[in-house]
C-alpha cells in the first residue's frame, strides 16, 4: 500500500466560538518571605508553571488584575489591605499562623477566596497553579461515536468529525478508545507521525498536564490524535482515561472519541462525559437490530444518544424508520461516501478537502452542537 502525505488544509475562516485565547499570563506570587517564596516557586516547578513574583504590595497591585491567579503570603497581608488592590477572583492567601483568627477577616478585605497553610495545601496549590497556566475557558465539548454493528462507520465518522472541528478552527483532539479497532491513525493515514500512543499513557493517573499532553501526542496538521499503535491490544484503565480525558478537555475546544461497541470501564468514563454520543447505523435491517442492543446499553451511560444512519440503503430503509425503531433522535442521514474504501486504503483521511456527504454532515452537526455564541 503506498501512502501519501496528508494534504495541507486551510483553516475555515469561521470559528465556531470565540478565538482561541492567547497564552495565559503567569500566576503572581506576592511575598517578601524568602522561605515562603522558595516553597511557592518549588510548587510552581512541580506544576510546570513559571510564576511572576512581587516582593511588595505596590508591585503586586500593578500586576494584580492581569495574573490568572494570585497567591499572596500573609507576611504582606497588612500592606495589601492598605494598598486595596482591585477585587478579582482567584486570590489565595497562604497563612503562617493557624491560630491567627484575624487572618480570615483581613483575607476577605483583599478579596481572597481561600486561606491555606503549607505544607498541607501543597498539592492543592500545585493543581491551582497548573489550572491557572492552562486557563483556557470552559472544558471542551466531548462527542462520542459508537458503531451500531461491526464496521458500521464509527471510526470514519469520528475521524471526519474531528477533521471538521479542526478545519473550523476548534482546538480538536481525536481519541481512539477502541482497543480492538485497527487504530484510528490508520484511518487518518498518520501511522508514521511521531508522538505518544495509548501504550505509553495507560499508566496515567491523577492530574495530567493538558498542554504537555497535547505537545507529546501526534499532530496531523491542527488535529491532535491519541491512537493505538500496532502492538498487542491493551485495555485502558478507567483512571487513565479519566486523567487523559480531563487533560484533553482543559486544553481543547472539542474532543471526539471513537468508542468500542463492547463498553469497557474506560468507555464508561467517556460516555459519562459526552455531551452527545452518535450511534452509527448502516441503513440495513440487521444493522438496526444489532444497534438496538448497543443502544440499550449505551443509553444508560450517556446523556444524549443520537442516531446517524449511513447509506447505502440496499432496500431503501429510511433513516427516520431506523431512528424510530431504535427509539432515538436522528442526528442525520449520511449518504455513502463515494470512493471511501479506496481513499482509506491509500492512507488518505476521509473528507479530504472538506467535501462530500460526510463532511457536510459533520459541519452541520458541529454548528448545531456548538453554536457560535456558546462554543467558547
Ligand atoms: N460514510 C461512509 N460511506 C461509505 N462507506 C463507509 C462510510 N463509513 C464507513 N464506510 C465503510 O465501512 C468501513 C468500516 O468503517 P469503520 O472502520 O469506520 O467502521 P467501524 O464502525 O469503526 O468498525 P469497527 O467495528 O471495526 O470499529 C470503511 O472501511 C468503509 O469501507
Ligand atoms: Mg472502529
Amino acid at each position: 500500500m503506498s501512502r501519501r502525505p496528508f494534504p495541507r488544509r486551510r483553516l475555515h475562516p469561521h470559528r465556531l466560538g470565540q478565538p482561541a485565547p492567547g497564552p495565559p499570563g503567569r500566576p503572581l506570587l506576592v511575598t517578601a518571605d524568602e522561605l515562603l517564596l522558595d516553597d511557592l516557586l518549588r510548587l510552581g516547578a512541580a506544576a510546570g508553571v513559571a510564576c511572576e513574583v512581587a516582593h511588595d504590595a505596590a508591585s503586586a497591585r500593578a500586576a494584580w488584575v492581569a495574573a490568572p491567579l494570585v497567591i499572596a503570603g500573609a507576611d504582606l497581608l497588612d500592606d495589601l489591605v492598605r494598598a486595596a488592590p482591585s477585587r478579582r477572583p482567584g486570590v489565595v492567601l497562604v497563612g503562617q499562623d493557624l491560630d491567627d483568627a484575624s487572618i480570615w477577616e483581613r483575607a476577605v478585605s483583599i478579596g481572597a477566596e481561600a486561606v491555606v497553610f503549607l505544607p498541607d495545601a501543597e498539592s492543592w496549590i500545585v493543581d491551582r497553579l497548573a489550572d491557572a497556566a492552562e486557563a483556557t475557558g470552559p472544558d471542551a465539548v466531548v462527542v462520542g461515536v459508537v458503531g451500531g454493528r461491526g464496521g458500521a462507520g464509527a471510526s470514519v465518522l469520528a475521524t471526519a468529525l474531528s477533521l471538521a472541528g479542526a478545519r473550523a478552527g476548534l482546538r480538536t483532539m481525536l481519541v481512539d478508545a477502541d482497543p480492538l479497532g485497527g487504530g484510528i491513525d490508520l484511518v487518518l493515514g498518520s501511522e508514521d507521525t511521531r508522538g505518544l500512543r495509548w501504550p505509553e499513557l495507560v499508566g496515567s493517573r491523577g492530574r495530567v498536564n493538558g498542554t504537555a499532553l497535547q505537545e507529546a501526542l501526534p499532530h496531523v496538521e491542527d488535529l491532535v490524535v491519541l491512537s493505538w499503535d500496532r502492538g498487542d491490544a491493551l485495555s485502558i484503565p478507567a483512571e487513565a482515561m479519566r486523567a487523559v480525558l480531563a487533560a484533553s478537555r482543559r486544553s481543547c475546544d472539542l474532543v471526539v472519541v471513537d468508542l468500542p461497541r463492547r463498553v469497557d470501564a474506560a468507555a464508561e468514563e467517556v460516555l459519562a462525559a459526552c455531551r452527545t454520543t452518535l450511534l452509527v447505523v448502516p441503513a440495513e435491517v440487521r444493522a438496526t437490530a444489532s444497534a438496538a442492543r448497543v443502544a440499550t446499553l449505551v443509553s444508560l451511560l450517556t446523556a444524549d444518544l443520537r442516531v446517524v444512519v449511513r447509506g447505502p440503503a440496499p432496500s431503501g430503509l429510511g433513516a427516520e424508520v431506523v431512528a424510530e425503531a431504535l427509539g432515538l433522535p436522528l442526528a442525520g442521514d449520511v449518504r455513502a461516501e463515494p470512493g471511501l474504501s479506496e481513499t482509506l486504503e491509500r492512507g488518505e483521511p476521509p473528507t479530504r478537502g472538506g467535501r462530500g456527504p460526510l463532511a457536510a454532515f459533520c459541519s452541520t452537526f458541529l454548528t448545531t452542537l456548538l453554536p457560535t455564541q456558546e462554543a467558547a
